[in-house]
């Protein structure tokens, strides 16, 4: 999916926190977002993700408004994820059972997803009851699985401890390749934007700098 955004402002009480006058994140890529805290890297990861719609401006998903088709094609994976009170398993095939995906196909996408993560022994365990770090890699798990055409990433490793930082950005690179979705991913590594984004962006005080 191609997003364009199109003269996109947010304010929060007076302050302007996002002033973008055009952007373009090209279709099948990896976008890198950097900039210091407070840049409005997450506000412009919301708007996009279709999570705030308090803003003026437009975005554009491959020349188009956003409806509920291009809603259920994205997922955003926010920098402190939200999983259910169930099992870690439950949590990934989620996305599919409300796509409708059957039971046999969602048990392969699931089964296969946990492997290629190395996250077998968390599979049973409550997932409200994981670490920070374990939390993060089971929501890039449970966003991958369905294969949206839009990803959005807000410091998908943040907390994640080096070895996990590899099996995570090999499974990135890895969804971007065989799928060819749109990735944008917000990180403050910018080893990691050189290693997975074929471009970066960067964002101070709201607007996009060089
Ligand atoms: N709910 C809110 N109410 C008021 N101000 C907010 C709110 N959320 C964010 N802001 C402000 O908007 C600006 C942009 O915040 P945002 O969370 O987008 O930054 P960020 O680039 O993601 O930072 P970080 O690197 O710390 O995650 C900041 O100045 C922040 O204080
Ligand atoms: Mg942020």
């Amino acid at each position: 999916m191609e997003v364009l955004v199109n003269d996109v402002r947010k304010f929060y009480s007076n302050k302007l926190v996002l002033n973008i006058d055009k952007l373009r994140f090209p279709k099948g890529k990896i976008t890198g977002i950097i900039g210091p805290n407070g840049s409005g890297k997450t506000t412009l990861l919301n708007i996009i993700g279709g999570l705030d719609r308090e803003y003026t401006g437009q975005v554009i998903y491959d020349g188009k408004a956003l409806t509920q088709g291009i809603y259920r094609n994205m997922t955003l994976v926010t920098q402190k994820p939200y999983l259910f009170r169930r099992k870690v398993y439950e949590n990934i095939e989620y996305p599919l059972k409300i796509r409708k995906v059957n039971k046999q196909e969602r048990i392969k996408k699931v089964q296969d997803i946990i492997k290629r993560f190395e996250i077998e022994e968390l599979q049973d365990k409550k997932a409200h009851l994981l670490s920070g770090g374990e939390s993060q890699k089971v929501s890039l798990a449970r966003a991958l699985v369905f294969e949206p055409k839009l990803l959005l990433l807000d410091e998908p490793t943040s907390n994640i401890d080096p070895e996990s930082i590899k099996i995570m950005e090999r499974e990135i690179l890895g969804f971007n390749e065989e799928t060819k979705g749109t990735v944008l991913i917000v990180t403050h590594n910018i080893e990691q934007s050189k290693r997975l984004c074929d471009d970066v962006i960067y964002l101070e005080e709201g607007k996009v700098g060089n």
